[in-house]
């Protein structure tokens, strides 16, 4: 677990254990890759569809109990990824959904503008110099070393910020002098494509950037059929696509990713304490994944960052290896008021109220939206399983040491990497072994053991190697239980029961074993 706030898990050696333990493989790889698309692997796919039914469960089949007790009612809906391009006029995407951007004439490198950190000169003489954020420490070596003066001399502002006329002092950061950037200019991110045979505009219409909209223009069908009453959910989880300038930071930001979001509509009278209730509901749930509550935190937006319908929006951040000691987006809880139904009941001509059948009362209800990313909630129980410990040598009884990146293997210990998914979302929950492999009735009891369990949980079968190894194998996969089939298998119908985090083991009767893992929470 990434407990130790001194020592953050490089991206380099996440995004390699990824690739060489088949969780997360470069996007057309063979082909040098395309930036900013990623391929889930074999045990990526089970981590991201274990984190998405964990959500669906939680939020769809079994919602958590609302701030008086009571049950609350949230239902699905699998929306179309292409839609009508007047949803995205409606919901302000065609017009407003754009990143300011700025190009590097000599490099040919694309920067998202506002991502670019100027050193500006306190007296206002000579070169500024960008770097991205995150590079700070390249400007600063810059300015030491071409200004020769001190980046104590210097304000930080972004790239956005700057004057016209300062545009040609600006040294890009990839750029072999000043004045090669382009001024910022906005960059709308949706993706388009074309409908049928031709491509005329006419034909125009766009991947979705968000899966909230599909929920909203779906608002009176789901009204008219499920009999909801205020206040109620519509939850959806399914892929978006934006055509971000610069993807970054592995699987954080990318061009096609999936989200988790729910649309809470309820009695504008009420919004307040439903947004209170969700930003605290949402948080908790990370939290009771296993994550560390303090690599999580809640950021409330300040007035300068809420779009002008919102009264308020939080987000649930989490302390990446990239972002460390600071934390980034993880989840944001908005309160977005009456505006996208209000929207699409202008540029739709459908009415959007809902007719309380007790009051008579017709309102249009105020929406709650807790939007997650399905991947970077992927990235987060990454970062937050990854440990790497010292383990003693032998029967020696000496502590495990957690090992810090890049240390030392000390003497009598040997070095384990461990990834310490909880138990319900590993990939493998349960690996299953015989003590060897030359052995037909060790090996015939262990592969009737795998068949069995297979029907339950996901389960690894191997044969090959030590012992030792075929743990070690499943630490770095994060396998939470081994059982080995041995010879008093045979004799007496037990197994052994090898647990990952404590590294302690167990003989239990063959016939209890099932019943044992699902007192473990699998
Ligand atoms: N409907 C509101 C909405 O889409 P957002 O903050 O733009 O809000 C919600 O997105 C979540 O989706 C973010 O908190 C993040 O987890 C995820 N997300 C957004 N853009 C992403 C990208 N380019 N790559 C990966 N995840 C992204």
């Amino acid at each position: 677990m990434q407990t130790d706030s001194l020592s953050p898990i490089p991206l380099e050696t996440l995004t390699a254990l990824c690739k060489r333990r088949g969780f997360i493989f470069q996007s057309s790889e063979i082909y040098g890759g395309l930036n900013g698309f990623w391929d889930f692997g074999p045990l990526g796919v089970e981590l991201k569809n274990n984190l998405r039914d964990a959500w669906w469960r939680d939020m769809v089949r079994s919602p958590p109990l609302g701030p008086d007790g009571e049950a609350l009612d949230i239902v699905g809906l699998d929306s179309a990824i292409i839609q009508n391009p007047a949803v995205w006029a409606a919901s302000g995407h065609l017009g407003g959904f754009n990143d300011p951007m700025a190009d590097c004439r000599e490099s040919k490198a694309r920067y998202r503008a506002d991502h670019l950190m100027v050193y500006r000169p306190k007296n206002g003489q000579g070169t500024r110099f960008a770097a991205l954020t995150g590079e700070e420490a390249r400007a600063e070596k810059r300015i030491k070393k071409v200004a020769k003066a001190d980046p104590a001399d210097y304000e930080v502002v972004e790239y956005t910020q700057i004057a016209e006329e300062e545009i040609p002092m600006v040294w890009g950061p990839d750029a072999s002098e000043p004045g090669t950037l382009t001024p910022p200019r906005e960059f709308n991110l949706m993706f388009k494509t074309f409908i049928g045979a031709t491509s005329g505009e006419d034909n125009v219409a766009y991947l979705r950037p968000e899966t909230a909209q599909g929920i909203f223009i779906n608002y009176k069908n789901v009204l008219d059929t499920m009999r909801v009453k205020l206040p109620f959910g519509i939850a959806q989880v399914g892929k978006s696509f934006r055509n971000e300038v610069t993807p970054r930071n592995f699987i954080f930001r990318s061009r096609e990713f999936e989200q988790m979001e729910m649309e809470w509509f309820c009695h504008p009278e009420e919004a307040t304490k439903w947004y209170e209730y969700w930003v605290k509901t949402r948080l908790d749930w990370w939290a009771s994944l296993g994550i560390d509550l303090n690599n999580l935190r809640r950021r409330e937006h300040g007035s300068d960052e809420l779009a002008f319908y919102s009264t308020a929006c939080a987000d649930v951040e989490y302390k990446y290896g990239f972002t460390h000691p600071d934390y980034g987006e993880l989840e944001g809880i908005a309160h977005r008021g009456n505006h996208d139904l209000t929207q699409h009941t202008k540029h739709s001509g459908t009415k959007m109220e809902y007719h309380d059948p007790q009051t008579n009362e017709k309102v249009i209800p105020h929406v709650i939206e807790p939007a997650s990313g399905l991947t970077r909630g992927v990235l987060v129980l990454l970062n937050e399983a990854f440990a790497e410990e010292f383990v003693p040598k032998g029967d020696s009884d000496a502590e495990v040491l957690q090992a810090a990146p890049g240390a030392p293997t000390p003497d009598g210990y040997e070095k384990r990497s461990v990834m310490r998914f909880s138990p319900r979302l590993a990939p493998v929950q349960v690996a299953v072994f015989p003590l060897l492999k030359n052995r037909p009735e060790l090996v015939n009891k262990a592969r009737d053991l795998h068949n069995e369990l297979r029907g339950n949980w996901s389960c690894f079968y191997d044969q090959t190697g030590a012992i030792g190894r075929r743990y070690r194998r499943q630490d770095e996969i994060g396998t939470p239980f081994c059982v080995t089939v041995d010879f008093d298998s045979l004799e007496q119908d037990t197994v052994t029961v090898r647990e990952r985090d404590s590294m302690k083991q167990v003989t239990l009767k063959q016939d209890e074993l099932s019943s044992w893992l699902r007192e473990q929470g699998i």
